[in-house]
């Protein structure tokens, strides 16, 4: 993929609303030239996380969580660097331009932009033929009729395909598309005479979008009782893997953040009607159990994940599988149970519906102990060869889990109910455990980069009912010594001030500061003007301390005199280490000296104090 060039992501940067796009994720208040809200990244009561709306930047005082409007986007919607210029490029309408490219890439990116642009023409030719075509009119008799409104429909662009076999074959060819462009992208297949054909015909149609909101493909539903089969999606196709998108999180994905829950149903319509009631976090798996592409890709966004779906008939291998990857990244995975025979759309259809659909996610009970119950219910415990076969089919289970107080209670509860020895129970899970060091680990990783910096400790939830999660994950205040205090305020005002900012940086040395500081100053020194404008995208912890400083220095008053308290105090500091340790050698000349020095520059910090007010 070729590079987008720095004149472009400044321009992104520059068009881009801050306030907009952190505002989908938490309410933000004005609070003198920045804004304030509740943190995005981490639970917590009261306000700690601020934006600076003119450089683009964020930052949270609780959890640490710092950035350029690019690593927000990166972290909220779990795209790299390059698509989150794209993602934001395309929501504020700028055009990127890239840097030179080798002709096989820029070929391979131009023909999947000519495929975008036919599979979101077919979406609207979808769309439009429902609402308007006097063939679609029992389509939306029907629709209707199942509660779904037309805001709804619209919004997640549900259209209807035409009866005819060669509507979308003429009208693609009409717009300028080639037959193989669409073949490729699976809107027409080939019969068995050669010859192409629409492949939805009567259909429903359910465009599937990838987060940004990209059209990739699309199920088809069908409107008659004898016709088969009832979906119809597109098959896989270059960039089409259905068990690697979760259906509708484009629209899901800020609910859910602020949330900090998905809902995960398995068909389109409980996407839809949930959102209509006001759930606005429920993606969907499209018939599939959960995979575990998908739960990496929710982790990215939340700490909790309610399967409202039938988990009794999903594959147990591929479950095992999502519960090693939420596991590993301590995410938390339950199961609300249904209804039998209900789903999500039809309860959403009842007057009490959303009401007790909100009942059964409060009461779902842990993805690992419903399977393992549901396991123990099935055993006849007066067989031993039933029960050695339970204990067989629940042991991968647990070893799947993450090591702590659920699975030691896990593990009690199974001894119990097949009457064995938890020692033994115990063995049999250690020996199920996946061998690559620890639950998680061997599991797929579709291959992200890390997700963000969860403060340490997080989790450890797993032992919490319903709702503990928020208590357990209160606020964890980022400490910082007087030191980094002191040589914070000062970058700070280095940045605010960069003429006499020039001058403290000279003589700021290593031994003024702690290793961070080193690292921020010679930043600063490197990049003395708009500092905001490079934040570094390879060093995590450096651009979360430059961002802070840049927010600082916008915020907090700077004066010359205060850089010079703020310098001299570092420098006391120095001087007392220098101190120590000519004392501890045994330097005893070296520490009489030193003293002098000290009692000269205590005199002129007391000068500085009160020159700075
Ligand atoms: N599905 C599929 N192919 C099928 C059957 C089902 O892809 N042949 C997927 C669809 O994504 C569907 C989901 O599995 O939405 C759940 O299937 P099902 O419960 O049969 O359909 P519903 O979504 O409940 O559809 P409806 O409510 O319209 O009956
Ligand atoms: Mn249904």
């Amino acid at each position: 993929m070729a590079r987008i060039s720095e004149e472009s992501i400044a321009a992104v940067r520059e068009t881009a609303n801050m306030a907009e796009v952190v505002g989908q994720y938490t309410d933000l208040k004005q609070a003198g030239g920045q804004m304030m809200g509740l943190c995005p990244f981490h639970e917590e009561r009261s306000p700690s996380f601020s934006v600076e709306p003119h450089d683009k930047l964020y930052h949270c005082f609780g959890c640490g969580e710092a950035g350029d409007i690019f690593k927000f986007v990166m972290e909220k919607e779990g795209l790299g660097f390059t698509e989150a210029v794209e993602a934001l490029a395309d929501r504020y309408g700028v055009e990127l331009q890239r840097d030179e490219e080798d002709p096989r890439a820029e070929a391979a990116r131009q023909r999947r932009q000519r495929l975008q642009q036919l599979l979101e023409r077919a979406a609207a030719y979808y769309s439009n033929y429902l609402w308007e075509s006097k063939e679609a009119g029992k389509a939306r008799e029907y629709l209707a009729a199942r509660g779904l409104s037309e805001e709804t429909l619209k919004n997640f662009g549900v259209g209807f395909a035409p009866s005819a076999w060669d509507k979308i074959l003429v009208a693609g060819q009409r717009a300028g598309f080639t037959v193989p462009e669409m073949h490729s992208v699976g809107l027409v297949q080939k019969s068995e005479r050669g010859g192409e054909y629409d492949r939805f015909r009567a259909r429903i149609m359910f465009p599937i979008r990838d987060p940004r909101g990209r059209t990739l493909g699309f199920g088809g539903r069908a409107t008659r009782e004898d016709q088969k089969p009832k979906y119809v999606n597109t098959s896989e196709t270059d960039f089409f893997h259905k068990s690697e998108i979760l259906y509708g999180l484009d629209r899901a994905r800020a609910a859910m953040a602020k949330a900090n829950r998905a809902v995960v149903v398995e068909g389109y319509t409980d996407v839809l009607a949930l959102h209509q009631a006001g759930m606005e976090g429920a993606v969907g798996v499209m018939g599939t159990a959960i995979t575990p592409e998908q739960v990496a890709t929710l982790s990215g966004t939340v700490d909790e994940v309610v399967l409202a779906m039938d988990a009794d008939e999903a594959g147990e291998e591929a479950m095992l599988r999502a519960q090693r990857v939420a596991a590993g990244r301590r995410m938390r995975l339950r199961v609300a149970s249904m209804p039998s025979g209900v789903d999500p759309a039809e309860l959403m259809a009842e007057d009490d519906g959303p009401e007790r659909f909100r009942g059964f996610l409060q009461g779902a009970a842990e993805l690992t102990d419903f399977q393992v119950t549901r396991v123990l219910n099935r055993t006849d415990v007066a067989s031993p060869v039933e029960r050695d076969r339970a204990l067989a089919e629940v042991a991968p289970i647990i070893a799947a889990m993450e090591e702590g107080a659920s699975q030691s209670e896990l593990i009690r509860k199974v001894a119990d109910r097949l009457e064995l020895e938890p020692a033994m129970v115990m063995g049999r899970v250690i020996a199920s455990t996946p061998a690559t060091g620890g639950p998680g680990a061997s599991a797929a990783d579709p291959g992200r980069a890390p997700r963000r910096g969860a403060p340490p400790g997080r989790g450890g939830y797993a032992q919490g009912g319903p709702g503990e999660a928020s208590q357990q994950q209160a606020q964890r205040p980022v400490e910082l010594t007087s030191r980094e205090r002191q040589e914070r305020a000062l970058l700070a005002m280095c940045i605010a001030l960069p003429e006499p900012g020039a001058e403290f940086l000279e003589q700021l040395g290593e031994s003024h500061l702690s290793r961070s500081g080193q690292a921020a100053a010679d930043f600063i020194r490197a990049h003395p003007e708009a500092p905001a404008e490079h934040i570094p995208r390879e060093n995590g912890a450096l651009a979360a301390l430059i961002t802070e400083l840049v927010m600082m220095a916008r915020e907090q008053p700077a004066s010359k005199e205060s850089m010079e308290l703020n310098f001299l105090l570092l420098d006391q500091r120095r001087l007392e280490e220098e101190i120590a340790a000519a004392g501890e050698r045994g330097d005893y000349e070296r520490r009489a000296q030193l003293s002098r020095e000290r009692a000269a520059l205590v005199e002129r910090i007391a000068h500085a104090q009160r020159v700075a007010g």
